[in-house]
């Protein structure tokens, strides 16, 4: 045989070895909105910069809207390891064990982004991701969404609009408080359920930012949708903390770092992301938009005050103290 012929015996011989040393590590990031929202363009931006900085060493397979799980079952398969990560809604962790996080969902507890990252980036922020290490999860950042509109098939300006109006909320006692603040039935329902429940009347109507609204077309089948900002939807990307820990350092440095550019990314466009898609649901025509007057805005407020007592039992007054605090705002 010749040499030539034996050096490629031995290159294929040693292929498996090459091939299985290369076998990259998987991240399966699983999450429930779509590819156009600002979660959704963060997850992939961040696939992006860790694959390439990584040079390959990492794959990030990203699965949108509710395609591997939904919003109860995701957590409980990050903490199983059947996905290392996720980016749920912060209403999502309370029902985990971590109650501090409803402290989040308080109405009108942010007035705007500004107050909002005085928390998420501030000493408050990083001591509620601390909470989530005994579940068996590492918080990586937070993402922002927006605030949220109340949509139905009547014009919800009043408390007495909403008297009896059923309302879809994710699975929070926070939302159920609020909704019940204002004379609405809350009906707890996973994100990927809410375009049918809304189209079939099973509900009527819900409340999410305007991109989350847009990207499901739930304003296709919501006649009227008030922009009442009464609370605010954002995100903590959690890993798998095992998982996570057992990365080769160089690798989680590499992420960590991916993570922060992803996480400023997303997070510059998200407001823009919202607004851009409140005037598409207004241009598509199908959903009329509503402005409150002071004093409607003013009833509603008062009407939902309440829901700080409420929590306050649960998390202790404290810890709102804190957030009013950071946010620079008066005392509720
Ligand atoms: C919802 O369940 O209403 C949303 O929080 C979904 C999401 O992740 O934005």
């Amino acid at each position: 045989m010749k040499l030539k012929h034996l050096l490629i015996g031995a290159l294929v011989l040693a292929l498996p070895a090459t091939a299985i040393a290369a076998t990259p590590i998987v991240i399966k990031f699983s999450h429930v909105v779509a590819t156009e929202t600002p979660k959704g363009q963060a997850a992939n931006y961040f696939k992006k910069l860790a694959e390439e900085r990584t040079k390959g060493r990492v794959k990030i397979e990203v699965y949108p809207n509710s395609q591997l799980y939904k919003d109860k079952e995701e957590m409980e398969a990050l903490q199983m390891g059947a996905v290392q990560m996720l980016a749920p809604s912060l209403a999502k962790f309370a029902p985990l064990g971590v109650k501090e996080f409803e402290v989040f969902d308080l109405p009108f507890i942010f007035d705007d982004y500004t107050e909002l990252h005085k928390v998420t980036q501030g000493p408050v922020g990083q001591k509620l991701l601390k909470k989530l290490e005994p579940k068996g999860i590492l918080g990586l950042a937070y993402w922002d969404n927006g605030f949220k509109v109340m949509s139905a098939n009547k014009p919800l300006k009043t408390l007495a609009d909403f008297k009896g109006q059923k309302m879809r909320i994710q699975s929070s006692k926070v939302l159920d408080s609020e909704m019940r603040s204002v004379g609405a039935i809350p009906q707890v329902m996973a994100f990927s359920e809410v375009y049918q429940a809304l189209q079939t009347g099973v509900v009527d109507g819900t409340e999410n930012p305007p991109s989350n609204l847009y990207t499901q077309k739930m304003h296709e089948v919501q006649k009227y949708a008030t922009v009442t900002n009464h609370g605010y939807i954002g995100y903590v990307v959690v890993v798998n903390k095992k998982f996570w820990d057992g990365l080769p350092a160089e690798i989680r440095t590499q992420l960590d770092q991916a993570m922060k550019e992803a996480t400023a990314f997303g997070n510059s466009q998200s407001q823009k992301e919202n607004e851009d898609a409140l005037a598409e649901i207004k241009k598509a025509g199908k959903t009329e938009i509503i402005t409150l007057t002071p004093e409607q805005d003013a009833a509603m407020r008062k009407a939902m005050e309440p829901v700080y007592k409420d929590v306050a039992s649960r998390v202790g007054q404290p810890l709102i103290d804190e957030f009013l605090k950071a946010t620079g705002a008066a005392s509720h």
